[in-house]
């Protein structure tokens, strides 16, 4: 079978990978990253978001053969080594933006690829770039809210719910 190698956040990793083998398979089954979580087949739902090269990717739309010698970046890079939270992770436990948390780690790194790019998105920008990221439970508001905390805006103005 053929090697793949990667680095993924910030060592490098490498396994066997058949052709057709997803990045999200590869990161979850080949290294036993399981926080990219798997939920769909249609490629709707977003909870596989990870950044390849610094973008945000539904790693279960690429072949992992397609991330040879990226940069990979999962949830569970996004924390410092000790635990302590990224500003968006603590934003969203702060302001309640999760529930069951399956889609969680593809909100957290969505928003962190937004927030790259667009350091300080309005409520419509942050709803319009989640369009991509489905969440069963929250009903959204405080996943947005969140987001907006993280920028470093005051959300005091946005009803809590
Ligand atoms: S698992 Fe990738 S979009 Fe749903
Ligand atoms: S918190 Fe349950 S799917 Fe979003």
């Amino acid at each position: 079978m053929p090697q793949v190698s990667m680095t993924v956040n910030g060592k490098l990793r490498s396994g066997e990978v058949e052709g057709r083998t997803l990045l999200s398979t590869f990161l979850r089954d080949g290294l036993g990253l399981t926080g990219t979580h798997v939920g769909c087949d249609t490629s709707q739902c977003g909870a596989c978001v990870v950044h390849v090269d610094g973008a945000a990717v539904k790693s279960c739309t690429m072949l992992a053969l397609e991330a040879e010698g990226a940069e990979v970046a999962t949830i569970e890079g996004q924390a410092a080594p000790d635990g302590t939270l990224n500003v968006i992770q603590q934003a969203f436990q702060d302001h309640h933006g999760l529930q069951c948390g399956f889609c969680t780690p593809g909100m957290v790194m969505s928003a962190a690829a937004l927030l790259k790019d667009n350091p300080r998105p309005t409520e419509a920008e942050v709803r319009d770039y989640l369009e991509g990221n489905i969440c069963r439970c929250t009903g959204y508001h405080n996943i947005v809210k969140a987001i907006m905390a993280a920028s470093g805006q005051d959300v005091g103005a946005i009803a809590a719910e």
